[in-house]
């Protein structure tokens, strides 16, 4: 969570930081602050809420020439989204922005506290400041002072700091949390927690291990591992385009990301799907030796993913499969045995919870694999093994198209399997091939449809709660149905299987119980409708998605007739993506930013 960025150089100095603040936003928004230092002064700016609160405040700010700078947009763990919680933090004469949680931050603190420091923030960051002052006092240099207060640290980071004793110097740092440094042509150096801040502006980047360390000047970059040895420089190239992340012409990036799914979809098949089989040429065939069964671990939507793949990967491949959520796994001591293919589903590559469990079952010595959207993440270069979803940059806070392109991936995994465990025919792949080849166009959002979407979504903005029903993989598309909706309309929902309700859930049942039910025509329908007729019979509102009509149903939605579950499950996803967001819009939400949430969960 949060996003940092930070400059070296004779350009616009502020420009820089509020642009890569402004491609950061989605890390985090409750507060922004930037920090620049020239001439041996500092001018530092903080807001609460958006960016644009801390654009407004430096309008009149426009530093020229040569400086340094530093920026962060917040997610806030300890303390409240306040002014005096809100990065840079102070010292002295130094300041620092940090993205992670400094776990043994109030033992420091105590001790600090006792030696008479005074503390303006409830935040872990602001000890890191005061402790690398406290070292600058007795340390030979302030490089010496930034490694003995990186010595006495617990925790995940990613930091930069900078010092009026080295004014030409930031300071950085980086464990568990992401961090890249961008080198442009004129050799001005950039800072940022992804790669967007830099797309088009740096040409040559650096991605940071854990452990390492170092500062950079106008003349110097200069990097250091874990055990202080210095680090040759290994450049990547960035693309140099930025347009793919604009919302062009959408009112929202998350309906430009609905609408892109048929299109990134295909991307995610493109030379994967073949003729006689699907090929994956990242993997390497000793992935899958020894292997009896498959770990799926994962948070949030990319969880949802995973829950759908578990059906597939028994149906097709006969592997049994486990999922975990990622917060759950870490700590329940799991039985992690070396036969099991543990795997990872995340969009960002970065989501604390799920990055730890990668690590547990490394050193556990599992193979791994990664499921991802995002190249040179940390989950990317920890894992044994990566399938890319090329998803291209998501921005909408709520993860559309990453899910859509992670079902891709698992579905072809699971035929992939398949055909190499042999538990499907050569005909059965074939059909089943040719089933995925129809995925783009299952996605596809026709104006009828969503007119129709629009239309409905007025009925459903109060009542006191939704639920998402659905049998096998509908199942989890309930749950992440239901998912989308709580986060960007606040509403109340649950994802359920259709056939628990009557355990209990149906117990709420009245016209103010919104029921949305999945009725796909290939799975489980007979079944499933029974399900909705005893809640129709209860008074629920049912609104009916299905290819069949159903005359229980208050609202129907109807879908094409498609002959293959998995179709049916892509074209259903749509569509309880544009009804949460539509409901969304109509309450008046921020789609793309809503409350308390952020793009990539890089804290516990
Ligand atoms: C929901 C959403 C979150 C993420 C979750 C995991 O729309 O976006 O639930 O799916 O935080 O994130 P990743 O996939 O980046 O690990």
């Amino acid at each position: 969570m949060c996003g940092i960025v930070g400059y070296v150089g004779k350009h616009k100095v502020k420009d820089i930081l509020l642009d890569g603040l402004q491609e950061l936003e989605y890390r985090g928004y409750d507060s922004a602050g930037i920090a620049v230092l020239q001439k041996e002064d500092f001018s530092f700016y903080k807001a609460v809420g958006k960016l644009e609160n801390l654009i407004e405040k430096t309008a009149d700010f426009n530093p020229e020439g040569f400086a340094i700078g530093i920026g962060h947009t917040r997610w806030a763990t300890h303390g409240k989204p306040t002014e005096l919680n809100a990065h840079p933090h102070l010292g002295e004469s130094s300041f620092v922005v940090h993205n992670g949680i400094i776990e043994n931050y109030q033992e420091i603190k105590n001790a600090l506290v006792k030696e008479g420091k005074h503390f303006l923030s409830q935040t872990d960051t602001e000890v890191i400041v005061h402790l690398f002052e406290k070292h600058l006092k007795n340390e030979a240099t302030p490089f010496d002072a930034f490694k003995k207060m990186l010595s006495q640290l617990k925790g995940a980071y990613a930091i930069l700091l900078a010092t009026k004793s080295l004014p030409d110097t930031i300071f950085f740092a980086k464990n568990g949390s992401p961090m890249i440094i961008g080198v442009t042509e004129e050799n001005e150096k950039i800072f940022a927690s992804s790669d967007a801040p830099l797309i088009g502006n740096a040409n040559h980047v650096l991605y940071l291990n854990d452990g390492e360390y170092g500062y950079v000047s106008p003349d110097e970059l200069r990097l250091f591992d874990n055990e202080n040895k210095e680090v040759p420089l290994q450049f990547s190239t960035l693309p140099a385009s930025k347009l793919s992340a604009q919302k062009e012409g959408f009112r929202f990036f998350m309906e430009k990301e609905i609408y892109e799914q048929s299109s990134v979809i295909s991307d995610t098949f493109l030379g994967r799907i073949q003729d006689e089989g699907i090929a994956f040429e990242e993997l390497d065939p000793s992935l899958f030796e020894g292997i009896n069964e498959i770990k799926l671990c994962a948070c949030g939507t990319s969880y949802h993913a995973a829950l759908t793949s578990s059906y597939l990967f028994e149906r097709y491949a006969k592997i049994r499969s486990s999922v975990e959520i990622a917060s759950e796994l870490r700590y329940k001591e799991p039985l992690l045995t070396k036969d099991t293919l543990f795997v990872v589903i995340s969009q960002s590559g970065e989501t604390a919870d799920t990055l730890e469990t990668l690590k547990m079952a490394k050193k556990a010595g599992l193979k791994t694999l990664v499921i991802c959207n995002v190249d040179n993440s940390s989950m990317v270069r920890l894992a044994d093994a990566t399938i890319l979803t090329r998803a291209g940059i998501e921005k909408g806070v709520a993860s559309t198209k990453a899910f859509a392109t992670q079902m891709s991936v698992l579905w072809m995994l699971s035929l992939f399997l398949a055909k190499a465990r042999e538990t499907l025919s050569t005909e059965e792949i074939q059909q089943q091939i040719q089933a995925l080849r129809g995925v783009p166009n299952s996605v596809k959002v026709t104006d009828e449809l969503h007119e129709k979407i629009r239309r409905l979504s007025k009925r459903y903005l109060h009542g006191h709660g939704f639920f998402f029903i659905g049998r096998d993989v509908f199942y989890p598309l309930a749950l992440e149905g239901a998912l989308k909706l709580k986060e960007i309309t606040y509403l109340h929902a649950e994802g359920y299987p259709s056939g628990e309700m009557k355990h209990g859930p149906i117990a709420m049942a009245d016209p103010d119980l919104f029921t949305i039910a999945l009725l796909p025509k290939n799975m489980l329908y007979e079944k499933a409708k029974s399900n909705v007729e005893e809640l129709s019979a209860r008074d629920s509102t049912i609104c009916a998605i299905s290819p069949l009509e159903f005359d229980k149903a208050d609202d129907f939605i109807k879908t094409a007739d498609r002959d293959h579950y998995m179709l049916e499950f892509f074209e259903m996803m749509v569509i309880v993506q544009l009804l949460a967001m539509e409901i969304s819009i109509r309450l008046g939400n921020d789609v793309d930013m809503p409350r308390n949430l952020a793009k990539s969960v890089t804290v516990e």
